[in-house]
């Protein structure tokens, strides 16, 4: 097999310097998961707990399989935004009696679990993940519904959350719905519309309407037993399919309905322990350079992720800037376009085109690393034909139909972020490393544009140009650039399915890749677009 060297020195300079900026942005990184950690802060989790409920991550705990993992997803949502991180809500894959789920949990010690404009993105993009990947979704639900003062943002398109849930019904993914607490007005509709329903005694409120609308509407006096308690939807209305006497109680029962579903996975395990990689993943701290603008070469990324660090490359002496390449990971097989020197020219496109469109007719999944600057520019390389050529790039991964993973491990600038399979681009899952930056360009390269075109048009106004005061717009317009391309930024955005420790790669691609093969892994035969010649 052919393993791949490695030049990395850990008593180099430059090695231990990377490695301690690194560190540096994981205990920062570290601060901003405690605050999702943290939910509501401590007077609201005293009060649940007085109230003698579960916090959601010990739902979700109980609700897994012993010492199985689970792989939160966008834990930083709403950083950045008015609404605390996390967005009140938990979300992330797991094994329930052997079957790997979509969970979802309000957490109802913020704002009552009301689902804020980022709660909606996060949950959506969650039944994105369980629709592509056919992974059975449960909804462990307590939420005051609709985050009322930002109804705006919410309540129109929110309605795709209920839209959803059928869908994946429909296409016979199980959705299973567990009513810890209140989940009433739109809320009513996840019980509602899911498959199977568990509702506990003097704890589930499902109703359209409390008491106080119902006396609004009608006049009639009511109470929350009457209109909505479990005890009602299990011996009259029919909604509740299961009823549980308390929370553990409701999460056995949850179980056993996952252990009943019948849910087979399209594709089995991989046979056997796969082989770790030949060197530390440790060093992985210390591979990616403070700069960015320093190159480093990706495959000392790949000999730490890859089965024994088995790489075959492919093409290894043409368009050098991009390495592709086959190994396993974790028993599966996957084809990695990694960026080498940061900018793609055309032999790197046309490449990357091609090793696409091999990974399709194998049915082969594809990992993405991204350390791009973009597209090359300038007079020789349009003339050579880059627009076109970054064009076949993008056609292939746009149009390539094997699931796609991306980790942005430094830059990630410009059509570049599109070509290397980017948010927009549907990778299965997608997820950045601290020393990562994704925008547009380069802040100073922004800045510079911007103060260009700014002189450009005083001049052809016959204006003066006041350059202490562009000095000082190109410094403003840095930074602004600079915060708006750094992890936690985008991941507050929902742009990534959350920051991981370089640490951790290994780990959560695998287990991505374990879900990515629920569905069946089936490569476009042909279907891209023209490809321009
Ligand atoms: N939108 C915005 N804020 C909400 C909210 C909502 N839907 N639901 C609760 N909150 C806020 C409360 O105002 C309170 O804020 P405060 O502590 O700063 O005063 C905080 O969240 C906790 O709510 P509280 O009522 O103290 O919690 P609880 O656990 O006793 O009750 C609910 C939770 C959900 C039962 C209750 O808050 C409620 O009935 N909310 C409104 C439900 C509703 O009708 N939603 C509309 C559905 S579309």
């Amino acid at each position: 097999m052919p393993s791949l060297p490695s030049a990395l020195d850990p008593a180099a300079p430059e090695y231990r310097q990377a490695t301690a900026a690194m560190r540096a942005k994981l205990a920062e990184l570290d601060g901003e998961h405690a605050k999702a950690l943290a939910g509501g802060g401590e007077k609201y989790t005293e009060r649940h707990r007085r109230r003698g409920k579960l916090l959601p991550r010990e739902r979700i705990e109980l609700l897994l399989d012993e010492d199985t993992p689970f792989l939160e997803l966008s834990p930083l949502a709403a950083w950045g935004s008015d609404y605390p991180v996390g967005a009140s809500m938990v979300t992330g894959i797991g094994t329930v009696e052997g079957v790997e789920c979509l969970i979802t949990a309000n957490d109802p010690t913020v704002r009552g679990g009301a689902s804020n404009p980022w709660t909606l993105k996060k949950a959506l993009r969650a039944n994105e993940i369980a629709y592509t990947n056919r992974l059975p979704c449960i909804s462990l639900v307590e939420s005051g519904g609709a985050d009322l003062p930002s109804q705006k943002e919410i309540f129109i398109p929110g309605g795709a959350i209920f839209r959803d849930i059928t869908r994946l019904s429909a296409a016979g993914i199980p959705t299973v719905a567990v009513v810890f607490g209140n989940s009433t007005a739109g809320g009513a509709y996840i019980p509602g519309m899911s498959d199977h329903t568990v509702m506990i005694r003097e704890r589930s409120k499902v109703f359209l309407g409390g008491p106080p609308l119902v006396k609004m509407a009608t006049g009639e006096e009511s109470d929350d037993e009457s209109l909505g308690g479990a005890e009602m939807h299990a011996r009259t209305s029919g909604l509740a399919d299961h009823f549980a006497v308390d929370e553990h109680d409701a999460i056995r029962q949850a179980r056993r309905i996952v252990a009943r579903l019948n849910h087979r996975k399209a594709h089995p395990d991989p046979a056997g322990l796969a082989e770790p990689p030949k060197y530390d993943e440790e060093e992985l701290l210390g591979i990616v350079p403070e700069d960015l603008k320093t190159p480093f070469d990706p495959r000392e990324v790949i000999a730490r992720i890859v089965d024994g660090s088995d790489f075959d490359e492919f093409k290894p002496l043409y368009g050098t800037s991009l390495v592709t390449g086959w190994a396993r990971l974790h028993g599966y097989p996957v084809g990695i376009l990694a960026n080498a020197q940061g900018v793609l020219f055309s032999a790197e496109s046309q490449k990357a085109a091609q090793f696409i469109q091999l990974a399709n007719q194998r049915d082969i999944p594809l990992l993405f690393l991204h350390n791009t600057t973009g597209y090359m520019v300038g007079r020789e390389y349009e003339q050579g034909g880059i627009i076109k050529h970054g064009a076949m790039m993008i056609n292939a991964v746009s149009n390539s139909k094997v699931p796609h993973l991306s980790v942005l491990i430094g830059a990630s600038y410009g059509a570049g972020h599109y070509g290397m399979c980017g948010r927009a681009y549907d990778p299965r899952f997608l997820f950045a490393w601290p020393s990562a930056k994704s925008a547009v360009m380069g802040p100073q390269q922004l800045a510079g544009v911007l103060s260009i075109v700014a002189r450009a048009s005083a001049q052809a106004k016959g204006q003066p140009y006041d350059d202490d005061a562009d000095a000082g717009l190109r410094a403003m317009v840095e930074q602004q650039i600079e915060a708006e391309s750094l992890p936690m930024f985008l991941s507050g955005r929902l742009y990534d399915d959350g920051v991981i420790d370089p640490r951790d790669t290994r780990t959560v691609l695998g287990l991505c890749l374990s879900a990515i093969h629920t569905a069946p892994v089936e490569g476009a035969r042909g279907g891209f677009g023209i490809f321009r010649m």
